[in-house]
């Protein structure tokens, strides 16, 4: 099974099925010299947990991370970072009913006529636990980036028609919340939905955003590499992500230029900055030092737990129940997911564009 590695200096590879042994990832190319414990990737990882609350699938895992190898004396030494998470409630038995079906809305039909096989318990490389792998490099990633000033803030902009409202946006309250909402109204309305969803048997989508500050200029190339390519890519990449905006995204194309363009201004302090942020911090596929703003849109959780009809591996129609435990909406857990996969390609393009100048090349040598 090819596609399991992303990125190119800041390489990871991740491993593991959702009822196998564990999962894992090994990162290569991180630089030595980064303090790096279980306990700075341990956080990263609760926050993808299950069983968080009522909307998160209630299989108990604890998750724990152990790290296998690249470190000493608690820094990181340059060789490949090995990073370990057992599986341990794997109930494999609420899947026999579907071991002969495939279910609407997930990757069974289309995994069996690739390879002639699949494992049918939780949906092998295709369940949500693999992104438990992203999230470990994830965390490796932001370390790396936090080296740098970097900064992180990941939440849930919708679930279902109920957006967070940026007036009421307030980023302490993100990690607190139940929904991962940074404004209290829109989660109070967002429960009430997911309720609804909940005693529908049905499942909702939503939004996850990130903002990105402290971000250098100059990240990302300008032709096939952009920076915004690659982490369509990335996000993209996450089950059940239909579509990927930067900045203004898709409203974009209702504006006109002087509604969407990013004037320059001149600060009293000789400083210039933008008087907005339409391009959401890339311009021509490269960062211009101003907040990255990215967007990924999740469909609707398909493991549902009402009568659909399936079809058979041998060709028929039946409708049947999906048993097992599903997440009623996935963008509660996918923040950190979400997060992962920007700071992977961000950490990559880093390194990358530290070969794009002869100065910077002669400094690193001290020429
Ligand atoms: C964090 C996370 C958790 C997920 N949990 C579930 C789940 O409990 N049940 C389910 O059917 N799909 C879940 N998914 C979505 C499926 O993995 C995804 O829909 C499936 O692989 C098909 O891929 P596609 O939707 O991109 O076509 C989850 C996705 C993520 C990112």
């Amino acid at each position: 099974m090819a596609g399991s590695t992303f990125g190119t200096i800041f390489k990871v590879m991740t491993w593991g099925e959702s009822h196998g042994k564990g999962i894992g990832v090994v990162i290569d190319g991180c630089p030595a010299g980064i303090p790096l414990s279980e306990e700075d990737i341990q956080p990263f990882l609760n926050r993808r947990k299950p069983g968080q609350n009522r909307y998160t699938t209630k299989r108990a895992e604890s998750d724990l991370v152990e790290i296998l190898s690249g470190t000493f004396e608690g820094k990181t030494t340059g060789t490949p970072i090995s990073l370990l998470v057992w599986n341990q409630d794997q109930r494999s038995r609420d899947y026999s009913t579907i071991a002969q079906l495939y279910r609407p809305g997930h990757a069974d039909y289309t995994y069996d006529a690739k390879y002639g096989f699949r494992d049918y318990r939780g949906g092998g490389r295709s369940s949500g636990r693999e992104t438990i792998a992203r999230v470990a490099a994830g965390a490796v990633a932001e370390k790396l980036l936090a080296e740098l000033g970097v900064a992180f803030t990941a939440y849930v902009r919708s679930i279902g028609p109920v957006e967070v409202d940026p007036a009421n946006f307030d980023a302490s309250r993100i990690e607190e919340s139940s929904l991962r909402m940074p404004d209290e109204k829109a989660e109070q309305r967002a429960l009430v939905w997911l309720e609804n969803c909940l005693s529908a048997q049905d499942s909702s989508g939503g939004v996850v955003e990130c903002i990105v500050e402290h971000l250098p200029a100059g990240l990302g190339e300008p032709a096939f590499e952009k920076l915004d390519a690659n982490l369509a890519k990335a996000l993209m990449s996450i089950g059940a992500v239909k579509a990927v905006e930067i900045g203004e995204g898709t409203n974009a194309s209702r504006l006109h230029g002087s509604e969407n363009n990013d004037c320059y201004q001149e600060n009293e302090d000789g400083t210039v900055d933008k008087t907005t942020n339409h391009s959401g911090g890339i311009l021509g596929g490269i960062s211009d030092g101003s907040p990255l703003q990215i967007r990924a849109s999740f469909k609707p959780t398909p493991s549902i737990a009402q009568p659909q009809s399936m079809l058979s591996r041998d060709g028929h129609c039946v409708t049947e129940t999906i048993q097992g435990r599903h997440d009623p909406t996935v963008v509660t857990r996918a923040v950190v997911v979400v997060e992962a996969m920007t700071a992977l390609t961000l950490a990559d393009h880093l390194l990358l564009n530290m070969t794009s100048r002869l100065d910077q090349i002669k400094k690193v040598y001290g020429k």
